[in-house]
């Protein structure tokens, strides 16, 4: 098994599964002129969000870490009229490229580019008392990840649902020695998890044109 195979069978995915909307792929063509880096959700992980929204009639969803705006895009395909999104995006260049990104799929009055470092930009979004948010993606910086969730719970309701990137980084997250920051975040993440009781979670180790890594979901429970 290889990457090869994993990206052959990533693109059979997806020519069948997900939409052909020319916006996707504009994104990712001005993303890359603009040089960002090519750290995007893939196009099969972008429809499971989606389907996630779908499934859990997502009306508001906060996204932590837009980049270019294309796992926002997925986001917004799923969204119902009048349904509306906060990405929240530490540097401006990268919410420039993805306000472009967004206005060109038609997004530009459902979503709101929040410019920041999340946990600057979190605490001033919850002193607005907004409505609770239904879907929240976790993907911005991963040793980060932990305060992220304490957020999504604070901002959630009963029946949210928290998805977080790249909680399995090649298999690195399970060396416990490890002096990478970012595994760190991911394993003091899991270990919230475990012992969160408001929480139902799983984490699934996924292959494809991404390499090996994987998502968390967890539901708000009580
Ligand atoms: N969700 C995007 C990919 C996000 S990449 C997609 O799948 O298309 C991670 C992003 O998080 C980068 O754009 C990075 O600038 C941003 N980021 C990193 N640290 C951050 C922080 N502290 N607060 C907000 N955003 C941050
Ligand atoms: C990387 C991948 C991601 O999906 C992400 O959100 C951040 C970084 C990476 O491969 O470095
Ligand atoms: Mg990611």
């Amino acid at each position: 098994m290889s990457q090869d195979l994993w990206t052959d069978v990533d693109r059979y995915i997806t020519d069948r599964l997900a939409p052909r909307d020319d916006f996707f792929e504009e994104a990712l063509k001005a993303s890359a002129a603009a040089g960002l880096p090519s750290i995007s959700v893939a196009p099969n992980q972008g429809k499971m969000l989606s389907v996630l929204a779908t499934l859990t009639g997502a009306r508001r969803i906060l996204e932590i870490g837009t980049l270019g705006g294309y796992s926002t895009l997925w986001l917004g395909w799923a969204l119902p009229l009048g349904g509306h999104i906060v990405t929240l995006e530490a540097d401006p260049k990268h919410a420039e490229v993805a306000r472009a990104n967004i206005a060109r799929a038609g997004l530009a009055d459902s979503v709101e580019i929040r410019v920041g470092k999340a946990l600057e930009t979190l605490p001033k979004l919850a002193a607005e008392n907004p409505p609770a948010f239904d879907m929240f993606f976790i993907d911005a910086d991963k040793a980060s990840i932990p305060e992220y969730f304490q957020w999504a719970l604070k901002l959630g309701r009963k029946g949210s649902l928290i998805v977080v990137d790249n909680v399995v980084r090649g298999g690195k997250i399970i060396d416990a020695a490890s002096a990478d920051a970012n595994v760190q975040g991911v394993r003091r993440f899991y270990d919230m998890l475990a012992a969160e009781p408001r929480v139902s979670a799983t984490a699934i180790q996924t292959v494809g044109s991404k390499g090996y890594d994987g998502f968390a979901l967890a539901v708000v429970v009580g």
